[in-house]
């Protein structure tokens, strides 16, 4: 069974006629590219909790529609950061409180876990911080114009562990293409993650990127150790701390 819970909960809804084609299909013929290779899966329906906190504290928190202009999320022009994939959302409060002077945008498609998050940031204050609920891959593409973050955070990502998921992974020659998009100059990754393989995984395709150059770095101080971090280190595993810097 896998550590990470996304890829643990979905196994019925997966092999579900009905939803075959909201998924991809990983064994395409050479050639064929897939509608939409999701990095998440789907989960089932949100509590009353969940919907209420969604309520009363997303709006104070959400960007405006349309393209992602920072100066009009935030309300000034500062250094901005996107976390991807941020879950409840510890590690984007701990660097908002760490770097006032700069802001970030947290992203999840995981409503609950970032309901959580929106309780834990109004405790917080943390005035420079934003999430977003959504694919982050589609927000990227849609909304997102070139060199636009500082810094882009990928903290212990759905590993994907089979063969057949490896399309799934987030680092990916196509998503390795966007993030050099919307970085700005001199921009970087971070990705830290508990599991060997998909460190390798990550080395592997940055090396076979011209945009990027990948170094193993050490932990960042900011980042709190809870979570997944805490889990693989209990488990005996080493964290895997990785960045990504955008060549010229
Ligand atoms: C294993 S969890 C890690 C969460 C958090 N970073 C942490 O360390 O606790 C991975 C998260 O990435 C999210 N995710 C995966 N693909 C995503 C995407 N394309 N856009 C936004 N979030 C995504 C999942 O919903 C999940 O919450």
């Amino acid at each position: 069974m896998s550590e990470h819970p996304t890829e643990a909960t979905t196994p019925t809804r997966e092999a579900g006629p009905d939803r075959r084609k909201e998924h991809v299909v990983p064994d395409l013929p050479p050639g064929v590219a897939p509608a939409r290779v999701r990095t998440f899966v789907r989960r089932g329906r949100l509590s009353s909790l969940t919907k209420d906190r969604v309520e009363r504290l997303a709006p104070a928190r959400s960007v405006p529609d349309g393209p992602f202009e920072p100066a009009a999320a935030f309300g000034r022009t500062a250094p901005v950061v996107l976390e991807i994939g941020c879950g409840h959302g510890h590690a984007a409060i701990a660097y908002a409180a760490a770097f006032p002077e700069r802001d970030i945008l947290a992203m999840d498609v995981h409503t609950p876990g970032l309901a959580r998050m929106l309780a834990d940031a109004d405790e917080a204050g943390v005035p420079n911080l934003r999430v977003e609920i959504g694919d982050a891959v589609l927000f990227l593409e849609e909304r997102v114009t070139d060199a636009t973050f500082d810094a882009v955070h990928l903290f212990f990502p759905d590993p994907w562990r089979k063969q057949k998921h490896t399309k799934r992974r987030f680092v990916s020659p196509a998503n390795l293409d966007l993030l050099a998009r919307v970085l700005k100059p001199r921009g970087h990754v971070l990705i830290a993650t508990d599991q060997d393989f998909y460190a390798e995984h990550a080395l592997a395709e940055v090396a076979a990127h011209p945009r990027f150059e990948a170094h193993r770095i050490d932990r960042p101080q900011w980042r709190p150790r809870d979570g997944f971090e805490a889990k693989g280190i209990a488990a005996g595993r080493t964290i895997n701390e990785l960045r990504l810097d955008l060549l010229p």
